[in-house]
């Protein structure tokens, strides 16, 4: 399935270094002709002979080695570089552009794109700075592959070790599938707001944000950049995008809005709070005998913004749930809002809509294409919805 491709493969200090062993034998036995580049931490884990011989080329390691241009060849040479393990070290050192070791250099000439699959200890991971490097790595367009929870070389138990050989061969095999999304840039919404009453106390919603992060993960995985925006969930909040997080309607008005003039496609999956309270009372809320009676205002309607506002060539999705003459109310939500699209859930049908695995959608568009899906898990109804809205991207 990698037949003709070349695959630079950067390996870095991690005790995962022996999983790139493997990495590269799946690399190869699909087809990619394979070149090795090792910090000189990486060969304190595994020997560079080991990579040798599983890519038949010698491994590139020493910046002042042989021909001091190597790593420039290198970087053009490539289809795809992939690091991994990548250190919190190194992955910081290409955060910021900093150049002092083979590896370096080629992520620096590097003229393809990059796919990375760190790998440390839970508290590296979870570090404010990893955090801000892998942030910054995923806006220079790198695609961040997420850690896996278990055991750690430290002993603990924790977030940090990296993906397994066949989910990175899984995700090589995709970057190089048909990538109709390449160079567009997609914002996402997703998950539910939540508009406070007090310190401790707000109104919510069911919604889980499933929908979103699957679409937000198709969208990459179909080439493009992708920015989430998500209200309160608990979904891992790694994945190939920049994650904006909000909790009110207010909050994600303004990520929203402040983004979306440069976006090809915008999705809105969001269950939005309509109404927040009217007054928010900055200590908590005693109780007492009689009723309390709450004032509830409208919030105000991103997607109706957005379609009011919306640039000429760039394509919007709604979201509509509803539970009687779903068609009627979908198209009239599309109308109103000035949508491209518009993603029915009819709440009627067990197995759709908030919470579960599962969704089943209609897609209507704006020239009067009806495609109606099966009932299906959200991973296979996010690509049913963005091969339906695709094609009418321009490129
Ligand atoms: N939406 C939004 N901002 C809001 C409310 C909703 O952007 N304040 C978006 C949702 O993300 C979804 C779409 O609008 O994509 C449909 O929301 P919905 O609340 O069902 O539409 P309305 O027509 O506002 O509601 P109703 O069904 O009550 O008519």
């Amino acid at each position: 399935m990698l037949a003709g491709k070349k695959i630079i493969v950067g390996i870095t200090g991690s005790i995962a270094a022996y999983k790139a062993a493997l990495m590269v034998r799946l690399f190869v036995k699909n087809g990619a002709e394979v070149r090795v580049v090792m910090t000189e931490a990486a060969k304190q884990f595994v020997g560079s002979l080991t990579f040798s011989n599983l890519s038949q080329q010698p491994v590139f390691s020493g910046l002042w080695d042989g021909n001091w241009t190597e790593h420039v060849h290198l970087g053009a040479w490539g289809d795809l570089m992939v690091v991994a393990p990548a250190s919190a070290n190194t992955l910081s050192k290409f955060a910021l552009g900093i150049c002092d070791n083979a590896l370096t250099a080629v992520y620096l000439s590097a003229k393809c794109p990059v796919l990375m699959a760190p790998a440390m200890d839970a508290d590296m991971y979870q570090h404010p700075s990893t955090f801000r490097n892998l942030n910054q790595l995923k806006k220079d367009g790198v695609q961040v592959l997420g850690v896996g929870t278990g055991f750690l070389a430290s002993g603990l138990v924790g977030e940090g070790r990296m993906a397994e050989p066949e989910d990175i061969l899984e995700a090589v095999i995709n970057h190089f599938g048909p990538r109709p999304l390449h160079g567009k840039k997609v914002l996402v919404s997703a998950g539910p707001t939540r508009e406070a009453i007090d310190p401790v106390r707000f109104i919510s919603n069911g919604s889980t944000g499933t929908m979103g992060y699957a679409l937000a993960r198709q969208a990459a995985n179909l080439g493009a950049t992708v920015t989430l925006v998500s209200g309160p969930v608990a979904l891992s909040p790694d994945g190939p995008w920049e994650l904006i997080n909000v909790n009110s309607a207010a909050e994600m008005f303004v990520a929203m809005t402040s983004r979306s003039a440069d976006q090809d496609l915008i999705i809105m999956t969001a269950a939005v709070g309509d109404y927040q309270p009217v007054e928010f009372s900055p200590t908590k809320i005693k109780k007492a005998d009689k009723n309390l009676v709450l004032e509830l205002g409208r919030t105000q309607d991103i997607l109706r913004h957005l379609g009011d506002t919306k640039p000429a060539g760039q394509v919007l999705v709604g979201f509509a749930l509803e539970t009687n003459d779903e068609e009627a109310h979908a198209l009239d939500k599309m109308k109103r809002k000035n949508l491209d699209f518009i993603v029915l859930n009819a709440l009627c049908d067990s197995g759709a809509g908030f919470g579960g695995s599962t969704n089943k959608v209609t897609v209507f568009g704006r020239d009067g294409q009806k495609q109606s899906f099966e009932l299906k898990g959200k991973v296979e109804v996010a690509a049913d919805i963005l091969n339906a809205v695709c094609k009418t991207i321009q490129q």
